[in-house]
């Protein structure tokens, strides 16, 4: 009972689907006996601020979103994937940074498989991303969850899910990814791990940090 009143407060999902995030995250030793890397505590946050931070944490992420979609569509339109493989390169952090300065917060755009090595999730975020995917849940896009980070500020995750207009820059090497345009992913981001999703792969995590305690 006390581990589903945890989840409760983490997340905002539908309730038939929070049962089933009932074994995380208070279930960490299934975790670390089969030998992954222990997963961090995620904190809640107090019940006075859980509406507020929420709904503005989704705010964010709609506009931030659709900031980043319009220009992308933009670029497309313009010069086909590869202009808009460079503008991805060189503008997705600026419009983020850009409404990050608007709203006062801190926005990342974080997974396990980056293409941009300053979109790497670092422990925390991970720990993010596995409690979303070990949810189980076939719409991901019903999930968010508040937490606190280690410092005690409050936290906004939400899953990033993979689209069919994704597939150009993100899909199967084989299928999906034009050469050309592989070629170019390549010089842009040798290390790169962001190919070969599919539709409805958990792609990442917007994850909004709040820069003030004076709420919880
Ligand atoms: C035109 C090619 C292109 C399309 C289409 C595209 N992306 Fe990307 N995506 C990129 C590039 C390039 C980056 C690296 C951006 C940077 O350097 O900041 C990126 C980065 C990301 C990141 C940040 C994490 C990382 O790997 O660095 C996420 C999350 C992401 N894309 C999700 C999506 C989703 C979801 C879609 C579909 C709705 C999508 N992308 C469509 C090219 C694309």
């Amino acid at each position: 009972m006390k581990a589903l009143i945890f989840t409760l407060k983490v997340l905002g999902i539908a309730g038939f689907v929070v049962w089933f995030a009932g074994c995380y995250p208070t279930d960490q030793s299934k975790a670390n006996s089969e030998g992954k890397a222990e997963i961090p505590a995620l904190k809640p946050v107090s019940d006075t601020a859980w509406d507020s931070l929420r709904s503005e944490g989704k705010l964010i992420v709609k506009e931030t979103f659709m900031a980043l979609s319009s220009e992308l569509k933009k670029a497309i339109q313009e010069g086909g994937v590869p202009h808009a493989l460079g503008f991805c390169n060189t503008a997705a952090l600026p419009v983020t940074d850009s409404l990050a300065k608007v709203y006062d917060v801190d926005i990342k755009r974080v997974s396990l498989k980056n293409r941009n090595p300053l979109n790497e999730a670092d422990a925390f975020e991970a720990s993010l991303i596995e409690t979303v995917s070990m949810l189980g849940v076939a719409d991901l896009s019903m999930v968010n969850m508040l937490v606190r980070d280690a410092d005690d500020f409050p936290v906004y995750a939400q899953p990033i899910i993979v689209g069919e207009s994704c597939l150009p820059c993100h899909g199967s090497i084989e299928k999906d990814i034009a050469p050309a345009n592989l070629k170019l992913i390549r010089e842009l981001y040798p290390d790169g791990k962001a190919v070969g999703y599919k539709v409805g792969d958990l792609r990442g995590i917007w994850r909004i940090r709040f820069n003030t305690k004076s709420s919880l």
